[in-house]
């Protein structure tokens, strides 16, 4: 079948938007009608090259769409059903599945290198393949994702809410509770406020956070965070580190500290790591450059204050349990999603979305996806 879709040519090229063909799902394999997809930062790493995708590929990896056809073997979906697709599978078989730790999935390993699990992709265009990101591609009116990727969710959930816990809400809200494990009570930076850290707020506050300090150069960013329950801003992580001195017990610093920038840089751990106090927690969710090596801390400081860096993918979450539970909290009004999405825009208009996200214009841009 034909779909039209953003495809990523070349390093640096802006999104091309072309109807290209889409291959029936083979076993295993479910067609998704995407309704609508989030604009999360790691598709620019994609176009950057920071994250070293095979080109050209079809970007989008946070969606939510409906079931239009399932292939051989695919018991758990029907057509019809609401999904919401995760960037990282759940086989339920594999050793980290069985742990709990379905974020480090194994399936995850060949799905997020753009290709089924057979080793070859469902989209091609101009007479070549074309890859995905993460075996999704949401920027796309349809597209085949293996059935593992995928989260069935109540028909009564707006899909373009839902599409937000494909990834940067999920990843967010899991780097607080789950990753920096926020106690009631405790004070929680978080530097970086687009849709990923806006989520992080949100999910120190429903951990039960006493304070939350939301840092970001851009003044409006700074604005909605109080809106999701940050009680301070700072404009730095410098301004951070007086204001923390000033509003913790004793000058003591936070208990947690979530990096949530566009682009992780390995000098800034440094300033991260004197946000917090002794025994505190710094959790990296932000994404560098793949070639990147070298990071600038103090190791005596990390031994002598017991201090932790920990990395987290996909927040730590357990995609099937932690997905209808973000909803859930959604329906309750706990989890404002809703609130999340700043400007809306069509598959024509993807690259002023990515612009209005260089120039901190969202907290989420959301694509509605056209089958007009
Ligand atoms: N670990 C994971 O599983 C995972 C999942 C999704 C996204 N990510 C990564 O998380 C990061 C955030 O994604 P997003 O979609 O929210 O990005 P975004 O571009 O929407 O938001 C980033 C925010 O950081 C702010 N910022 C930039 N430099 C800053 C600095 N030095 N100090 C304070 N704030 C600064 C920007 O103004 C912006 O508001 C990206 O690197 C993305 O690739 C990681
Ligand atoms: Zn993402
Ligand atoms: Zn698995």
């Amino acid at each position: 079948m034909k779909t039209r879709a953003a495809v990523l040519w070349d390093r640096n090229q802006p999104w091309s938007v072309e109807e290209i063909d889409l291959d029936p799902p083979k076993a295993g394999e479910v067609l998704v009608k995407l309704i609508h997809t989030g604009m999360c930062h790691s598709d620019d790493h994609a176009v950057t090259g920071d994250m070293p995708t095979i080109l050209p590929m079809v970007g989008g990896h946070e969606g939510a769409g409906i079931v239009e056809e399932v292939g051989e073997g695919v018991t758990a979906l029907k057509p019809g059903d609401h999904v919401v697709p995760m960037f990282i599978p759940a086989c339920g078989q594999c050793r980290w599945c069985a742990q709990g730790r379905s974020n480090l999935c194994d399936v995850g390993g060949t799905l997020m290198m753009g290709i089924g699990l057979d080793g070859t992709t469902r989209l091609h265009a101009r007479g070549q393949d074309v890859f995905t990101m993460c075996f999704l591609s949401t920027f796309s009116q349809y597209a085949v994702m293996n059935e593992h990727s995928l989260v069935k969710i109540p028909d009564d959930i707006p899909l373009d809410a839902a599409a937000l816990v494909g990834c940067g809400v999920t990843t967010g809200y899991g780097s607080a509770v789950n990753t920096a494990k926020v106690q009631p009570g405790e004070t929680v930076v978080v530097v970086g406020i687009g849709g990923v850290g806006a989520a992080a707020v949100q999910g120190a506050r429903i951990a039960g956070a006493e304070q939350i300090l939301a840092v970001d150069p851009v003044e409006f960013k700074r604005d909605q965070a109080k809106t999701f329950g940050a009680t301070h801003t700072a404009a730095s992580v410098a301004d951070a580190v007086e204001l923390l001195k000033e509003i913790t017990p004793g000058g003591m610093m936070a208990d947690a500290a979530i990096y949530t920038v566009g682009i992780a840089r390995g000098d800034e751990i440094a300033g991260l790591m004197s946000l917090v106090s002794k025994g505190g927690r710094v959790v990296v969710t932000a994404v560098s450059p793949m070639e990147d090596t070298q990071v600038t801390m103090s190791l005596f400081e990390l031994t002598i204050w017991q201090k932790e860096l920990r990395g987290t993918l996909f927040g730590a979450a357990n995609g099937r349990k932690e997905i209808p539970t973000l909803l859930r909290l959604y329906q309750s009004g706990q989890l404002m999603l809703d609130e999340m999405i700043t400007n809306r825009y069509t598959l024509d208009t993807i690259n002023e979305g990515y612009k209005d996200m260089h120039a901190g214009v969202n907290i989420r841009g959301v694509i509605d996806l056209d089958h007009g």
